[in-house]
This record gives C-alpha cells, structure tokens and sequence, in this order.
C-alpha cells in the first residue's frame, strides 16, 4: 500500500514523506517541482529515495491531477494535502492564483478523491483559520479570518467537512502553526524568518520592517510531520479537527535573543514594530495527545534551534 502527498517536495511535505519512507512505506509525492528534486538539497529525502515516487503535477490541472491519482487508486491508503501557497508578505500579491491554488487546487483534490473513492485525507491547514482570537486557541474556537490566507484555509476545511458528510469520505484538517526547521534555508525566506533564524546560517544585518510584537508557537518542522502522520495513521478519531504545533508560544523577540545566545555572538538582527501576521497564539494541542499520541519532542525550541542550526551547518 501506498501514500500520496501532494506538495510533498515542500517543507512540512518532505518531511511527512521521510517519515512515512523511513518506516518502509511507498510515497507517492505528487508536486510542480518534481522534475527539480536533484537540486533541492533535501538530503533527509534523497536518503530514502527508494520508497519514493516522484509525479509531476499541478493540483489546479484537474485532468492530469486526476489521471495520476488514477494510476495508484488500487494501492492508495489515502492522500495527504500539502499544497499551499503559504501566508506571508507576497500572498497578497497575486491574490487570484494564490486563492485559486489553496481553495481551488484543495476542492480539486477532494474531488478527484470522491470520483476514485478515495476516503482518507489529511489536509494541512493551518492555525490561520482562528486568525487574531484570543487566549489558548482550542478546536471549538470559532472560525475568524484576518486575511486572505486565513480565508483560504478556511474553506479548505469547509469543503473538506461537507464532503465527509455528504459522501461518507474520512478528510482529517491538520492545523499547522509557524513551521521551522531542516529543509528550509533562512536564506531563502523573507526578512522576519532571516532576522530570526538566519544567524543559524551565518546572515548578519538584516533589518525586517515587522515582527517584533508578536509571540506564537514556532514548530520545529519534524512535530509537524510527525502530527500530520499521526493523524493520517491513526485508524478512527472522534473529530475531524486537530491543532499540530508545539503549543508552547514564544516571542519572536526572544527567538532572536536565543539564537544570538546560541551562537555567542550579536548577529545584528532586528525586527521591526508590530505583528508579522495577525493571529492568536498558543494552539491547544490536548485534543492531539490523547486521541492521536502526538507528543512534539521540541517543545522547548532551543533544542529545536540547536538541531536546525546541526542542519544548516551540514548544508555549507
Ligand atoms: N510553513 C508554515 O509555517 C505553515 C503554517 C501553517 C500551515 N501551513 C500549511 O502547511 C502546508 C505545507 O506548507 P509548507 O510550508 O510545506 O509549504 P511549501 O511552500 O514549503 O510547500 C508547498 C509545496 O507545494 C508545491 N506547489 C505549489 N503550488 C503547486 C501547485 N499548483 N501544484 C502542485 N504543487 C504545488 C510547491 O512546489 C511546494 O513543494 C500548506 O498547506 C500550508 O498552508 C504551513
């Protein structure tokens, strides 16, 4: 048997899919970049190439979405949906191709799983759905967008829990908050992420326009996966809803502080005034400890930025 990922040559999707080939089970990764694998530098990936099968498609090309997932239906477990474009500072830029490839790009994957009867999905979600609610963020927390991502990941639950009900399919939201970790350079992201982590990689000086005032739960990106995994393999569960973060929050502030702490040295680094995105913080995660086992082994993020800075070091 098999599982396919959709963006699962992503940062949270590679992740999923190490672990899933670590144990001995066949990916199916279905992604836009594929033909670029070689030169992604996904090291912790290329070590169980194996197990891994590497499609390239783009999840709004309905038709050849459908023809691929057609070619494994028979030995599909179920599907994992990592495709996203990812809140930030350019989401709104193009607001119509990004909204088409979360919502769009989300309903063409449910879909096609309803037409193949296809039942498990895990959907990568996100935190986004509670936008700036405040106090510890519980699943019951009523939906709140405070942007156009937010909106995105709100309808992909949406769809997602009416077409479980409607055609008695099993679509699980994983909702995902603030992702850091192995597989993503500092250098390759936009300034409050590089004024955080970047020293790990040796940046100096950068000097992001926002930031500083907010305080959220930073995941080291292996819990991540191992929640999505949890969620996906865990064969009956009471709600179709679960928070995955490390559900301790900590300032951006003093993300900057450790880092420089870490190395011993001031890099330079400094966040401009307010928020990077608006939203609350910290996600409850007790629904995920008792009725998955998901226990994020980086709860205390030192020991999640002592293990990304093993990384990036193993990078130069
Ligand atoms: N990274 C975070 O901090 C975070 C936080 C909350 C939720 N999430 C959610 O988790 C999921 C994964 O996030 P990520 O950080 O791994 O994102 P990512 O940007 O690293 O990965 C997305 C992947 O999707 C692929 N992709 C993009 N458009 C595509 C298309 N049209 N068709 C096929 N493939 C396409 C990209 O090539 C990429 O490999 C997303 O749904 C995101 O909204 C992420």
């Amino acid at each position: 048997m098999a599982v396919l990922i959709t963006g699962g040559l992503g940062h949270v999707g590679s992740w999923v899919a190490t672990h899933l080939a670590r144990a001995g089970r066949k990916v199916i990764i279905c992604d836009m970049a594929a033909a670029h694998f070689d030169r992604m530098g996904l090291d912790y990936l290329e070590e169980v190439r194996d197990n891994i099968v590497l499609e390239s498609v783009d999840v709004l090309d309905t038709h050849t979405l459908f023809e691929t997932f057609l070619r494994y239906q028979d030995e599909l477990e179920g599907v994992i949906h990592g495709v996203s474009v990812i809140a930030g500072p350019t989401f709104k830029t193009r607001p119509f191709r990004h909204l088409s490839i979360n919502a769009m790009g989300t309903l063409n994957v449910y879909e096609t799983c309803r037409l193949l009867g296809i039942k498990r999905i895990v959907n990568m979600s996100s935190g986004a759905v509670y936008g700036d609610a405040s106090g510890q963020l519980h699943e019951t927390t009523p939906y709140k967008a405070t942007d156009l991502y937010g909106a995105t990941k709100i309808s992909g639950e949406l769809y997602g829990d009416q077409y479980s009900e409607t055609y008695d399919m099993d679509i699980r939201q994983a909702r995902l908050f603030f992702v850091y970790g192995p597989g993503k350079k500092p250098s390759h992201m936009h300034a409050v992420y590089q004024a955080m982590f970047g020293p790990l990689e040796g940046l100096k000086g950068v000097h992001a326009a926002n930031g500083r005032d907010q305080i959220t739960d930073w995941t080291h990106v292996e819990d991540t996966a191992q929640g999505i995994v949890r969620l996906f393999d865990t064969p009956a569960v009471p709600h179709r809803h679960y928070n995955i973060s490390c559900g301790v929050a900590v300032s951006h502030q003093r993300i900057v502080e450790l880092v420089s702490e870490q190395l011993g040295y001031d890099s330079d680094m400094q966040l401009g005034p307010g928020p990077f995105v608006v939203r609350g913080a910290p996600l409850d995660i007790q629904r995920a400890r008792d009725d998955l086992g998901f226990t994020p082994r980086y709860a205390d993020i030192r020991e999640g930025l002592e293990d990304y800075r093993r990384w990036l070091l193993g990078q130069s």
